[in-house]
């Protein structure tokens, strides 16, 4: 107030109206008020005080004037009540609120309680000339009967917990109904046919419901009149049935996250010529789609399919599509778009407006179209990841700013050249960029450190060189997620000056990063992810690594890291995955890590001594443990047997002796066992068998995620904004989501190289024994392990016959059993096994025939060298003398670098460390505050009405 005197005049005559007012006695009628200080009395907080301070009785003032009150001007009645979020929606204390204390507003025409928690109404609502209800945001659990309300035209019950049809029928005698809100609900089965009743309805939401049948079922086609519709995120099946082209006044139409099917028949999308946003995402569709069916709109502005089923053809350009709009929103995911040409929609060409644009993984076959970011300087999604995209960045950074861009993503092409240096001033809004899997060179742009918004960044498998540039690791302070894997980066982790401190996920595998382990990190608190594994990092771990303590999985291996595990490692609390292997760690591990949530544990490659240490007794949830090539002595403890889930136990490679005890029979779920070269002796247990090696799978694991999909979205602001009464399509939020991708994993078996898909893995299983001191017979109950892959008894004292059991290892590929004294002959039933493709039975007494059908007769002279009784019979040959196999000139054992039996291991144990990482980074993911973020960000989603 520039004169505090005006100020003073307009006080004083705003009293004068409230005077003349009250005095007229022409306020608000007394039963009203007196109701109104009942309501008062009712909303009460628990502690006695009102959140209604201005409805007091003890001061004249006129009750029109009190707070979230309205009155109608001439006649003084109240008419609207905003009683919006009174007793808060998360308060603990919900009540049921009895109608009847409404009946003294004869004249209400507008009544809101939503956000309340308000259990029910105990009486039927009766306002003759009530026009507006909003019971959104309570906790109803049925709808409440309303079918006196004969003036209603709006009635929002969104976001309650209704899951009965009981009482909609009645409300279909309110035939002045326009709006009709039952979004987020628990309503399920087929919508009662009485829907068609409400034939003056304009605005309808039933999404976020359980609801299914189809769309004829719930009489929809006869509500003529509807401009939105929204049917989201139910289960409603079927066909689009083509009487939906007659609701010709639609507005905005979403059917997205159901089950419909068949193919979009375009007759249906000719008629409705006012559609302005219509998202068909998340369904099954099949078929071919042309957009030419909406050549006659006039108003389209947003559009979604994102299919489920990826065989859907889209076709813009034949015949050409040029919308009479600008489009804001426009999204294809997964459909196969302009077959056979694969080119970008024409119509982009023209567009100024766009907002979101998603077109990945539809096929297209373009150079890079950075003008589309020119040509829409508004533009705030645009994702055309996995597609054939070729050349480079040409985006002149002078030319615009992309001011509002948030999320670009433009990962899984074929993108070559540097990234443009300015990204970080032209873009500078950017909260998720993603341009993994290129071949994009050259360094990081300085001008990143200016992405201050920047939550996650994904560059991973391209060609990017250099070091971190300072601006970079100092600037970019909301960062989460970094991935820079497989990669040629170069110089410290993360220097001292780094200020991620929001860094959750730090992935650096495959670079040339240098150094030691830098004090940078420590200013990540929050990291639950370090992965450095596959660099040239130097030094000890350091101390203040127990500052990290909300680490859940640390892979540091294959590195020059060296010394013992420091004691700090104790201060993490919840580590579930550390990976220390090919290293030169030394020592074990401190007695006093934290155990109890260790999933997987690989140690190989190190020189740890000591026994196997006797705290992964406690271990229990532990899946893999990995100490291959150490320096371990001792036994193998019978507490072993504690670690029920336990899937990989690969001791091989340390100095362990003594026999094999019983307790590791209990190990049921065990998939691959290797105790090779150790000096292990005595007889094999007999129990061997009860040990499943992978014949039922326990433990499903997920493979193939991308890591992505577990860190949920980030919601990515709203994108789209039209007048919606219902807010269908607003708010969209943006989750970065990367499709599910099939991790596919190089897994060597029978001596060559193979790409088993991840699921596969889970099958595989095996059993190595070899280079070790074991002797007796092979116990016969070996042959029950039918599910078993590789088998590798080789280099032990092994006596007596090969058991005729072996029969039925039906699914093995490789058998070795060379360098024992096994005698007797080779069970020709081995020939039933299909799957054999390593054999070897070399230096041992075997002597007989050598089976010649199937398998057997690819298998080479080196399979049966050094059994000189052992012969062959060739074609037409008999089996006595100068066939048999004579031994061949070094009949030293040699253990070869590259012997298959190895590599089988070696390789297997790779794939299932790959599948057990994404495993166990997936179950991190799931059952900790990820999860609770997830279901936030669904949340977040709700829509609040709002009037
Ligand atoms: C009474 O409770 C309400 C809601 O919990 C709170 O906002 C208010 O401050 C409390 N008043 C007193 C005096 O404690
Ligand atoms: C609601 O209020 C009316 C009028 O005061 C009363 O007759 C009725 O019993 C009340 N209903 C319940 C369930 O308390
Ligand atoms: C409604 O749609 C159906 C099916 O497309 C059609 O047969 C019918 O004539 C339409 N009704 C009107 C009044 O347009
Ligand atoms: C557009 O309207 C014209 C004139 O009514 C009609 O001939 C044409 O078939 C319509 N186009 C589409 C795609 O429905
Ligand atoms: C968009 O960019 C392309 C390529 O530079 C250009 O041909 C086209 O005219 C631009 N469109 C608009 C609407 O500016």
């Amino acid at each position: 107030m520039a004169n505090p005197c005006l100020f003073c005049l307009w006080l004083m005559l705003s009293f004068v109206v409230l005077q003349v007012q009250g005095d007229g006695s022409v306020g608000c009628e007394v039963e009203e008020r007196r109701a109104l200080l009942r309501l008062r009395d009712v909303f009460k907080y628990l502690n006695g005080t009102t959140p209604l301070p201005s409805w007091d009785e003890e001061k004249e003032t006129d009750c029109c004037m009190w707070e979230r009150v309205k009155c109608d001007q001439s006649n003084h009645h109240v008419t609207q009540l905003y009683l919006r979020g009174i007793r808060l929606w998360s308060s603990s204390d919900d009540f049921f609120l009895n109608a009847s204390l409404f009946l003294p507003f004869r004249e209400l025409q507008n009544l809101s309680l939503d956000s309340n928690k308000i259990r029910g109404f105990h009486e039927v609502l009766n306002l003759s000339k009530l026009q507006v209800l909003d019971l959104s945001f309570n906790w109803f659990d049925e709808i409440p009967s309303l079918g006196l309300l004969r003036s209603l035209r709006i009635l929002n019950m969104g976001d309650n917990s209704i899951n009965t049809w009981s009482h909609f029928e009645e409300l279909t005698t309110l035939k002045h109904l326009e709006l009709l809100n039952f979004a987020f609900n628990y309503l399920s089965g087929k919508v009662p046919n009485a829907l068609g009743s409400f034939t003056a309805l304009k605005f309808l939401s039933f999404e976020y419901n359980n609801l299914n049948g189809s769309l004829i079922d719930g009489g929809f086609c006869k509500l003529r009149n509807l401009q939105e519709l929204g049917l989201g995120f139910n289960t409603f099946e079927g066909r689009i049935p083509s009487c939906i082209g007659n609701l010709t006044s639609l507005r905005t139409l979403d059917l997205q996250s159901n089950y419909f099917t068949g193919t979009l028949p375009s007759a249906i999308f000719s008629t409705l010529n006012l559609l302005e946003y219509l998202s068909l995402s998340f369904n099954y569709f099949e078929g071919s789609f042309s957009f030419n069916s909406f050549g006659n709109n006039s108003k389209l502005e947003g559009f979604e399919l994102e299919n489920f089923n990826n065989t859907m053809m889209v076709n813009t350009e034949n015949p050409p599509w040029m919308p009479q709009s600008q489009i804001k929103i426009f999204r294809l995911l997964n459909c196969k778009l302009n077959e056979p040409s694969e080119n970008l929609p024409s119509f982009l060409l023209k567009q100024r407006e766009l907002l979101v644009l998603d077109l990945s993984h539809t096929g297209v076959r373009e150079i890079l179209p950075s003008w589309l970011l020119i040509n829409n300087s508004n533009m705030k999604v645009l994702n055309l990841a996995g597609n054939l995209l070729t050349g480079s960045f040409t985006y002149n950074n002078h030319q615009t700013k992309n001011e509002y861009l948030r999320m670009l993503d433009v990962s899984m092409n074929q993108i070559q050249g540097v990234l443009p240096h300015s990204i970080g001033v032209s873009c500078p809004s950017l909260t998720v960029l993603n341009m993994s899997m290129n071949t994009i060179q050259g360094g990081i742009p300085p001008s990143m450190g200016e992405l201050t918004d920047l939550i996650s960044l994904d560059l991973s498998n391209n060609n990017f060189s250099g070091e971190l540039p300072h601006e970079f690791v100092k600037g970019c302070i909301s960062l989460q997620i970094l991935k820079l894997e497989n990669n040629n980066l170069q110089g410290r982790v993360l220097p001292a000056n780094s200020n991620m401190s929001s860094l959750e996920y730090l992935g650096l595998t495959n670079n040339r990063f240098t150094g030691e382990l830098s004090r940078g990190l420590l200013n990540s608190k929050s990291l639950l992810v370090l992965d450095l594994s596959n660099n040239s990092i130097t030094g000890k771990i350091p101390n203040w690594i127990g500052y990290l303590s909300n680490l859940k999985a640390i892979v540091l291996s294959h590195n020059f890291l060296q010394g013992p595990i420091p004691m700090s490692f104790c201060k993490v609390k919840e580590l579930g995955f550390l990976d220390l292997s090919k290293n030169k760690f030394t020592k074990t591990i401190p007695a006093c890590l934290n155990v109890l949530s260790l999933r997987y544990l690989h140690l190989h490659g190190n020189e740890f001594t000591g026994f196997v240490p006797k705290l992964l007794s406690e271990a229990s949830a532990l899946v893999t443990l990995d100490m291959r090539n150490n320096n371990l002595f001792g036994s193998i403890p019978n507490w072993i047997s504690s670690l029920s889930n336990l899937r990989f136990l690969l001791l091989g490679g340390n100095q362990l002796e003594g026999s094999i005890p019983s307790q590791l029979c209990d190990l049921k779920n065990v998939s691959m066992l290797d105790l090779s070269s150790n000096n292990l002796s005595s007889f094999l247990p007999s129990c061997l068998h009860k040990v499943l090696f992978g014949s039922k799978p326990t433990f499903d694991v997920m493979v193939g995620l991308n890591i992505y999909e577990w860190f949920p979205g980030y919601p990515l602001i709203s994108t789209y904004s039209y007048e919606s009464q219902l807010q269908i399509g607003q708010s969209l939020e943006y989750d970065y989501d990367v499709p599910v991708e099939e991790e596919e994993v190089e897994f060597v078996t029978k001596s060559r190289s193979e790409l088993y898909k991840g699921n596969v893995l889970k099958y595989m299983s095996g059993l190595d024994l070899s280079f070790n001191n074991f002797t007796g017979p092979i116990p016969h109950e070996i042959g029950y392990l039918s599910d078993i892959h590789t088998l590798n008894l080789s280099h032990n004292h092994f006596i007596g016959s090969i058991p005729t059991t072996f029969s039925n290892l039906k699914q093995i590929e490789c058998l070795d059993l060379s360098h024992n004294r096994l005698n007797g002959q080779i069970p020709q039933d081995l020939i039933e096994l299909h799957f054999l493709s390593i054999f070897s039975v070399a230096f041992n007494n075997l002597s007989g025939r050598i089976p010649d059908k199937n398998q057997f007769l690819t298998f080479d002279n080196n399979s049966y060298e050094g059994n000189p009784l052992l012969c062959r019979q060739l074609l037409g040959e008999s089996c006595n003398s100068s066939s048999s196999i004579e031994p061949s000139s070094s009949s030293e054992p040699i253990i070869e670098e590259n012997d298959p039996f190895k590599d089988t291991f070696v390789w297997s144990f790779i794939a299932s460390y790959i599948v057990a990482f994404i495993a166990s980074v997936i179950i991190f993911l799931c059952c900790t505050d990820y999860s609770e973020r997830l279901l936030m960000s669904v949340r977040a989603k709700f829509v609040v009405f709002i009037f």
